[in-house]
């Protein structure tokens, strides 16, 4: 019972280390961006009218996390001054759309930040026990019995995940056992010596052989 609470909690732990933190609440939006977009944007990018045929009243609030290229347009269409169109009446002032930019850039920026923390590290493990006799079987063929108390260690076990890089390192007695196995392994896979020929058989011609390739 203890053990498995311990596995469900770690369980729980792995995930949560790699869901992306939202980089902002739909709170935030609604007191910084919002009030801008209504004044000056929604009016022609809405269910009804759709210039561009864009709308932007559709779009997420999870700004830097969802509708990354919508957003991205966004921005640079104030940025750059074209929106709201010079003909509009009530024009936002400079300030204000300075203002909806940088604060829609510096979403971006924290679900950039929010997508690179939540990559992986690349890690180098070594294989687990079963990995290996199943990755030497897949590339050259041999069945090595890695459980032969002569070959590999056992794994160690950690909550029940075999397969955990901390937990997976390289000692140097295994180093040592890795390097006799690639040892015996090779043997098998390429005999230093051809077998003996058996009654009757002709020995295989050298390489090349001793036909031209091509007659
Ligand atoms: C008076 C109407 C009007 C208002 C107000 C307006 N737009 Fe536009 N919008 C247009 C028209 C017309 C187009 C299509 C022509 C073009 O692409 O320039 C367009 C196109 C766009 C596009 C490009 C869509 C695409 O994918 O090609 C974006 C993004 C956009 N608007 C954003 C905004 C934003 C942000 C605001 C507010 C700051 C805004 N618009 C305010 C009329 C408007």
């Amino acid at each position: 019972m203890t053990n498995m609470r311990m596995t469900l909690a770690s369980l729980l732990l792995i995930t949560v280390a790699h869901v992306a933190q939202a980089a902002t609440s739909p709170a935030e939006f609604d007191k910084s961006l919002l009030p801008y977009l209504q004044s000056h944007c929604v009016r022609c990018h809405n269910a009804e009218k759709q210039e561009g045929e864009f709308r932007i009243d559709k779009l997420s609030k999870n700004v830097g996390t969802e509708n990354n290229p919508q957003w991205l347009e966004v921005m640079e269409r104030i940025n750059s001054g074209e929106m709201p169109p010079k003909t509009e009446a009530k024009r936002p002032t400079a300030a204000e759309s300075a203002q909806a930019v940088e604060w829609i850039a510096a979403r971006m920026r924290e679900g950039e930040t929010a997508r690179m923390a939540a990559r992986t590290r690349v890690t180098y493990n070594r294989l687990t026990r079963d990995e290996y006799v199943n990755t030497v079987r897949d590339l050259i063929g041999v069945e090595f019995d890695a459980k032969d108390p002569g070959n590999f260690l056992e794994d160690p076990e950690w909550q029940g995940f075999e397969r955990l890089g901390s937990v997976l390192t390289l000692s140097p007695s295994n180093i040592e056992k890795y390097l006799a196995a690639a040892e015996v392994i090779l043997n098998e896979a390429y005999p230093p010596e051809p077998p003996p020929l058996k009654k009757g058989q002709t020995p295989p011609e050298p390489f090349g052989g001793t036909k031209p390739a091509v007659a």
